[in-house]
């Protein structure tokens, strides 16, 4: 009997019983490949027949006492994984590649094993000499930390056995290679294998392992988020190739808030911490212009300023671009619905381009306000007061929501110079000296008190 096919994305890792152009599950097109089936043997008996032994089961109340963590030293990466490394965590560290990763990880390696961490780093992508290379131009040559060139799971695991260190970074998780998988390095189940042999030794021998993986788009490579449930913190690194900025963002944490981020410089001696990020988000801003607005967010525990900066122009097409960098397009499309139906502001026949300055990505819906503002002083051509900051969210009725951590915001925006802020009224009322506060009810309120009769 033939062997049944199965497919698997390699984006999301979704199986399915035929192949497709597009994955249903992520809507990417082009990530389905062939697999070998998932359960090997045959499921013909069922789990009851055979006893198994007893689980030893505990109260809720019992008392345990938080993990110890190990700190390295860098604020930035101590913050994202919820106040210093965890002993026996699995960490997963996604990004593009060429964005920093291994930088990243040599560093942070460097200072755990300084500070009494017994590490090895293994690479599965450089030879020694070149890692070795990069740790003397990063100046940590000295550093008390073990290399290891090799791809063989069984050898790298043997090893690790051995010597029995106390952190582990694998770099990268699609360069391992399992030999009891029969598929190519890279590919759904030799990640997946690898994923789940490296974060059970990491339980078992209470090791921390942390996996770097790379976001692909190529098929035939497994990206990060087919093991993204296999491990208790998933951390991104983003960033614009043109920029310097490099963002740490933790999208799942068990052991911490999952919607923390550190923020990175990339310089010629690698990965620098940026303590303060609203100055370096700022530090392009020049003379107040047409479509800049200032948004006072906040990341995780920390207030972040940042600039958005619209454009408006009549569209030479019959269908009008939409084009949002660093924010949620559909979010744009919903505040340019409620500007035209609600304030009478219509958009139509001009294209809009919406950018969130250096490089940064904003989920947060307090966000809208901002755009609004940076959408209407484009359109109007005319530049928003330059010491002032704009928070808040927009409902589809117009009205305006308070934003969560108002006195935070004001903070923020009162140390970094600034004299004004617009918020929507309600809520908790924070009020910062030195910092004037306009309240809007509703958006046409606020159009009205920003843009005159709008
Ligand atoms: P790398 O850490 O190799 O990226 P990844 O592991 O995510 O693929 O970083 C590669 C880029 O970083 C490379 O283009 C050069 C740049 N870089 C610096 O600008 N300064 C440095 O000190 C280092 C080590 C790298
Ligand atoms: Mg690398």
């Amino acid at each position: 009997m033939a062997k049944p096919k199965s497919f698997t994305c390699s984006f999301c890792g979704a199986s399915f019983s035929k192949w497709s152009g597009r994955c249903e599950s992520c809507g990417d097109w082009n990530t389905i490949v062939e697999e070998a089936p998932l359960s090997a043997g045959p499921a013909s008996k069922s789990l009851g027949a055979r006893r198994g032994s007893t689980v030893p089961l505990t109260d809720l109340s019992t008392e345990e006492t938080p993990p110890p963590r190990t700190l390295s030293g860098v604020a930035e990466l101590d913050r994202v994984l919820g106040g210093g490394l965890v002993p026996a965590s699995a960490i997963l560290v996604g990004g593009d590649p060429g964005i920093g990763k291994s930088t990243l990880l040599l560093q942070a390696a460097a200072r755990f094993a300084r500070n009494g961490l017994k590490t090895i780093y293994v690479s599965g992508e450089e030879a020694s000499a070149q890692v070795r290379m990069r740790a003397q131009r990063l100046g940590l040559a000295e550093s008390p930390v073990k290399l290891a060139a090799e791809t063989n799971l069984r050898d790298i695991l043997t090893t690790l056995e051995a010597e029995k260190p106390e952190l582990v970074i694998i770099d990268s998780i699609q360069t391992m290679w399992a030999d009891n998988v029969d598929s190519a390095p890279g590919s759904v189940s030799q990640v997946r294998a690898a994923a789940h042999e490296l974060t059970t030794f990491a339980k078992r021998r209470n090791v921390s392992v942390i996996l770097v993986g790379h976001v692909t788009k190529e098929g035939q490579i497994a990206g990060p988020r087919v093991v993204e449930h296999m491990v208790d913190t998933v951390l991104y690194f983003e960033g614009e190739r043109g920029h310097q900025f490099r963002i740490l963002r933790a999208v799942k944490n068990r052991f911490g808030p999952a919607d923390e981020i550190g923020v990175f410089e990339m310089t010629g001696r690698g990965l620098a911490e940026v303590t303060n990020p609203s100055a370096l988000f700022l530090s392009e801003r020049g003379q107040p212009t047409p479509g800049s607005a200032v948004f006072a967010g906040i990341e995780g525990t920390r207030p972040v300023l940042v600039e958005l900066q619209a454009l408006v122009a009549p569209t030479p097409h019959s269908q009008p671009r939409r084009t949002v960098v660093g924010w949620d397009g559909g979010r744009l499309a919903m505040i340019l619905a409620v500007l035209e139906a609600r304030c009478g502001i219509p958009f139509a026949g001009l294209d809009v381009y919406l950018n969130v300055a250096g490089g940064m990505k904003i989920s947060e819906p307090a966000a809208d306000l901002a755009v609004a503002a940076a959408l209407l002083s484009a359109r109007e051509d005319a530049a928003l007061p330059a010491d002032t900051v704009v928070f808040g969210e927009i409902s589809l009725s117009g009205a305006l929501r308070p934003a969560p951590q108002t006195e935070n915001r004001l903070k923020e925006a009162q140390k970094l110079g600034f004299t004004a802020a617009i918020a929507p009224a309600g809520g908790k009322s924070g009020t910062v000296a030195g910092l004037a506060v306009t309240r809007a009810t509703d958006l046409t309120g606020f159009v009205g008190e920003v843009f005159g009769a709008g």
